[in-house]
């Protein structure tokens, strides 16, 4: 996915063309960088951002403003699935830094990291929203809740399992 091909820049470009015939081209950054090159490459490659940078007459320095402003942009590959883990009051109060130690053991990375086969990165989040069910983790945009230690190695198991057969 992350390769950078001929096919993938043109159609970079050609949304980029796209966007020079509206008004205020400028302004089609955080699409060019959203719909495009993160939803192609997965996050957004240092070398792409100077190449767009060049295709739109802008400074690269302002495509990386936004790029490392917005908190959903990935400056680096991350994995297949992605876990967030709730460090919120709710999910904090049951144990969530008990289930983010057995994932980073299991996983041997740190928050923020991507494992080496690059199945899994992980998030620390605030609140997703479930607290009625903490403590809870989010894999990629599925939610699990009454987690412990035992039950989050089973599930990441399980994921590692059906990357195998996918
Ligand atoms: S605090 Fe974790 S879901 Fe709300």
């Amino acid at each position: 996915m992350a390769e950078i091909t001929q096919e993938k820049t043109n159609e970079i470009k050609a949304f980029i063309a796209e966007c020079a015939r509206k008004d205020y081209p400028d302004s089609y950054v955080i699409a060019v960088l959203q719909n495009k090159v993160q939803s192609l490459f997965g996050y957004l490659p240092r070398e792409m951002m100077d190449q767009v940078a060049e295709m739109m007459n802008v400074p690269t320095a302002h495509i990386w403003g936004v790029a490392t402003f917005y908190h959903y942009f990935n400056l680096k590959p991350i994995g297949k699935y992605v876990i967030s883990i709730c460090m919120g009051t709710a999910c904090y109060v049951k144990g969530a830094d008990e289930v983010l130690h057995v994932i980073k053991q299991e996983l041997a990375i740190e928050v923020g990291q991507t494992t080496e086969d690059k199945l899994f990165t992980l998030h620390e989040a605030r609140c997703l929203g479930a607290c009625g069910i903490a403590p809870v983790i989010m894999i990629n945009d599925k939610i699990y809740g009454e987690l412990d230690a035992k039950k989050v190695v089973t599930l990441i198991k399980q994921y590692r399992k059906s990357a195998a057969v996918a």
